[in-house]
């Protein structure tokens, strides 16, 4: 099982692939969360990231295929993945192809629709474990202890890059480098439309059926 999620931010992507991760037994993979790895452990990777992703934009295409390509010959990911946030770009997808292959039998690529407006909001309420990196939402789906990590008792933040500024860059990136990914593999007959709008258990049915 080869899959790829693509999404605006916010859209639910994290939320939900960690989720169908563990029912596949297959890694989780967002290179957001490996970017903010990098920058809490202050490798040099991190140090050229921190202002590009505070600012809403993308790391640049090389640097993301590189670690791309690095992970994804890890043992783990031998029987399968999940990617999160990759590939962002056109010139990323391309180079995945030279990866994996051109994937057309078992690379299935779900992309999350919800609209800017409810990005915003989800946004706003999002909180962060700056541990294990668990999901929380404050109205939706919070801690059971504010500002607690119900997994593993850490601190449950912000993140930085969730500034409204930084959010609606985001959005934009979105729409221009990003889109035309998914259009890429809709012309490859690979691209699975599921609605992100509604309950997390309702979406991940969703998803759910979409791979059947
Ligand atoms: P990344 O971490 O990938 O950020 P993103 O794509 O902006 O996505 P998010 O993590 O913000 O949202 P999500 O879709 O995972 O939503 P979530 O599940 O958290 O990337 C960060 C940065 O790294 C980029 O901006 C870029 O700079 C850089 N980067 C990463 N990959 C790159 C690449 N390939 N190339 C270049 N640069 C790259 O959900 C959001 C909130 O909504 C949560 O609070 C959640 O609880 C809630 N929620 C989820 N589902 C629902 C629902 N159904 N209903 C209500 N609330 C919900």
């Amino acid at each position: 099982m080869k899959i790829i999620f693509i999404g605006p931010p916010g859209s639910g992507k994290g939320t939900q692939a960690k989720r169908l991760a563990g029912q596949f037994a297959i890694p989780h993979i967002s290179t957001g969360d490996m970017l903010r790895e990098a920058v809490a452990d202050g490798t040099s990777l991190g140090a050229q990231a921190a202002p590009i992703m505070a600012a809403g934009a993308l790391v640049p295409d090389d640097l993301m295929v590189g670690i791309i390509d690095e992970r994804l010959k890890k043992g783990d990911a031998a029987k399968g993945f999940i990617l999160d946030g990759f590939p962002r770009t056109v010139v990323q997808a391309e180079k995945l192809e030279t990866i994996v292959g051109n994937g057309k039998a078992d690379l299935r690529v779900l992309q999350l629709l919800v609209p800017d407006d409810a990005i915003v909001r989800r946004i706003a309420l999002r909180r962060t474990c700056v541990n294990c990196g668990a999901i929380y939402h404050l109205e939706n789906n919070p801690p059971a202890i504010d500002d607690v990590c119900d997994r593993c008792g850490a601190e449950v933040i912000a993140r930085p890059d969730d500034t409204e500024e930084a959010v609606r860059k985001r959005l934009e990136s979105f729409h221009r480098q990003t889109v035309p990914v998914a259009t890429y593999y809709k012309s490859k007959s690979i691209l699975r439309e599921v609605d992100g709008v509604g309950p997390l258990d309702v979406v991940f049915e969703r998803i759910e059926k979409s791979l059947a």
